[in-house]
């Protein structure tokens, strides 16, 4: 089917544009943030969404060089924002504790916890080793329910009200034949997002989940779908006609982490052009 209003881009897959900056520039000045998997594709995009609009922003990832490089490229461009990494993986509870203690004894609170560190591949559920199954679930759910236990005193002490938002993925309602370890790990965050809204509303705390489309220049876009030769299959699965920017993922948090999401609690809020819609149709 033709979309003649969409206007076809030279490289579908390149991930470097920019959207233009819709939100004003103190936007988030004075809140404290923290991204987990912060040092590259979606993560790091949402990390100089947050600097560019004011945040103090703490980044997490397994990797000490990759964070490194990851602040070295966002300070070039922001030579004054403040950033903070941390070398921890998501799935040590302790760690986690350790290092959101560290940023809310030195800052005072948290504002913002963005759920986002994940892992996927491809591998069709009769050949998925147990421990394939266990490490997926491991990072996407159990590193989700450590990042939201870790943030939750520093997040109670947010006079802004805390924010928790956490990056799943459209799959996680539809299913996903041959990433079903990341389908059920983010179905199950899609839930928990929903109990940890009702639970900590009391304390002023907003919970909501991200559920990106394919965003080109990612990982994720390549693994799944570049890698596998079926990037342009799921292209003509896109109802906008072309792949998200990182751009994209980040305003949507950006206007949750804001007073726009003041009012906004328990919701998924689908940032995908339209992918999951179209499937079954066309
Ligand atoms: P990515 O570039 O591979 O980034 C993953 C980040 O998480 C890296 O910073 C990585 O750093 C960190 N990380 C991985 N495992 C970790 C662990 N156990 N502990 C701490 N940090 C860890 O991924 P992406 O493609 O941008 O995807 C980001 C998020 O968006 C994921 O939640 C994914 O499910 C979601 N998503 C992506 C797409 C897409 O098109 N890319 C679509 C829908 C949803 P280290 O490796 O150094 O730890
Ligand atoms: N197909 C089948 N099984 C795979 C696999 C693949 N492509 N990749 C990893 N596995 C299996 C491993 O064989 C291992 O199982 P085994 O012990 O039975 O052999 C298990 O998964 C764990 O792998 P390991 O490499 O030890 O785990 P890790 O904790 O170092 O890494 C991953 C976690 C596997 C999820 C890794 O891909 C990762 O770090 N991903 C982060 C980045 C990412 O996924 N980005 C995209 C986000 S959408």
């Amino acid at each position: 089917m033709n979309t003649p209003h969409v206007t076809a881009r030279p490289d579908p897959y390149a991930g470097t544009e920019r959207r233009p900056r819709i939100f004003r520039d103190d936007l988030l000045q004075g809140r404290i943030a923290l991204v987990t998997g912060g040092s590259s594709g979606i993560g790091f995009g949402i990390v100089r969404s947050f600097a560019e609009l004011g945040a103090t922003v703490a980044l997490i990832g397994r990797r000490e060089e990759k964070l490194a490089e990851a602040r070295a490229e966002l300070l070039r461009d922001l030579p004054a924002a403040e950033l903070v990494t941390i070398a921890v993986d998501v799935r040590n509870h302790a760690a986690m504790r350790e290092a959101v203690d560290g940023i809310v004894s030195r800052f005072g609170c948290l504002d913002i916890l963005v759920n986002n560190a994940a892992g996927n591949f491809h591998c069709p559920t009769e050949q998925l080793s147990e421990n394939g199954w266990r490490a997926v679930i491991d990072i996407d759910l159990n590193g989700t329910f450590n990042g939201c236990q870790a943030a939750l005193p520093g997040l109670k002490a947010s006079s802004h009200g805390g924010r928790i938002i956490n990056i799943t993925v459209p799959q996680a309602l539809s299913g996903w034949p041959g990433s079903a370890h990341a389908a059920s790990a983010k179905a199950g965050v899609l839930s928990l997002t929903r109990s940890l809204a009702v639970e900590w509303g009391g304390y002023g705390i907003r919970v909501n989940n991200v559920l990106p489309g394919p965003i080109a220049g990612t990982e994720g876009l390549k693994r799944l779908y570049e890698d596998r030769g079926i990037a342009d299959h799921e292209y003509e699965r896109m109802a906008m006609g072309t792949f998200g920017l990182v751009d994209d993922i980040a305003n949507a948090c950006a206007f949750l982490a804001s007073p726009g999401g003041d009012f906004v609690t328990g919701c998924d809020f689908m940032v995908d052009g339209g992918r999951w819609l179209k499937r079954g149709w066309v």
